[in-house]
């Protein structure tokens, strides 16, 4: 792979390989990583790179930010909404309230599938409020939102059913992961195959990191990235601290994608990814958390 010449997001990639290929497949086990890197369409960066835009407008158009409880959040959860309803998912938006405002969840079914087998992408959809959280997490939520619409553009049928997510108020608490999963009845809770979790997955001195949580998901993100020839790291720059804590505390089995927050690179780390012994995202949590702090190779 030519990392200086991204055609595709390697990120965004990965999650639609595992969607499509590793765990919604028929496939036996120990083909699951072939086929998921046979089976995975392409994933425009162009097209993720547009909903960056697209966010990034929406924030400057509505006081700099999309942060819960700010008229940012509820024009990113429309944005997104309109784009999944336009591709032909059912969409449902769910109201929470937090710190005295009104917080929403998005989420779209693609139909069909097992309905006792959910496989699940999600990604926070919130800002902090001193930015327009472009990386933190647009990138997350642009990744899965072009996941869910390659999925459309295939017509994919899987066996399993896809439901794709995004959290509000994630930066105050996993607040809206934690109400979808708590308003969950248990017979519900124990349809799902999987939560897969995005949030930072564009950092601009990125490491590429994989949660060490469900053995099966983690593999099948290993093997990918392997199958580029693109080395990764255990993800440990904070575990359960973001909404994939929510649904692995009721027993889902979670895995995940991370390159990074405000930890430095060690040269080690230079080494085997390229980059500067700085943070991984200069930008976390500021305002210069803009389209400019995007890595398009991740
Ligand atoms: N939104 C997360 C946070 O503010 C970002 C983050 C930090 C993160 N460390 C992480 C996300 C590790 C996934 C894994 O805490
Ligand atoms: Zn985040």
């Amino acid at each position: 792979m030519n990392l200086s010449v991204p055609r595709r997001a390697v990120a965004a990639a990965a999650l639609t390989a595992l969607a499509l290929g590793g765990l919604t497949g028929t496939a036996g086990a120990e083909s699951r990583a072939a086929s998921a890197l046979a089976a995975a369409p392409d994933i425009p960066l162009a097209n993720v790179k547009q909903h960056l835009t697209d966010l990034q407008a929406i924030a400057t158009a509505n006081g700099g930010n999309r942060a819960h409880g700010r008229p940012g959040y509820k024009a990113s959860i429309d944005f997104v909404k309109a784009k999944l309803d336009a591709a032909g998912y059912t969409t449902t938006i769910q109201q929470f309230s937090y710190n005295g405002t009104t917080g929403y969840n998005l989420i779209a079914d693609w139909p069909g599938g097992d309905p006792n087998q959910v496989v699940m992408a999600g990604a926070h959809l919130d800002s902090v409020s001193s930015g327009a959280g472009i990386n933190d997490n647009g990138s997350g939520s642009a990744a899965v939102l072009e996941a869910a619409l390659a999925v459309a553009r295939a017509g994919y049928q899987p066996s399993k059913h896809l439901r794709f997510g995004w959290w509000g108020a994630e930066e105050l608490g996993l607040v809206g992961s934690k109400y979808y999963v708590n308003q969950l009845p248990t017979t519900e809770r124990s349809k799902f195959a999987g939560y897969l979790n995005f949030d930072m997955i564009g950092s601009p001195n990125p490491g590429y990191f994989v949660y060490d949580d469900d053995p099966v998901i983690e593999k099948t993100f290993k093997d990918y990235f392997a199958g580029l020839g693109v080395p990764t790291e255990i993800e440990t720059e904070g575990d359960g601290r973001s909404d994939h804590a929510s649904f692995k505390n009721v027993g889902i089995p979670v895995g995940g994608l991370f390159t990074g927050a405000s930890r430095v690179k060690t040269s080690a780390q230079v080494t085997k990814w390229g980059g500067t012994t700085t943070a991984f995202d200069r930008c976390y949590h500021s305002s210069c958390d803009t389209t400019s702090n995007i890595n398009d190779t991740a």
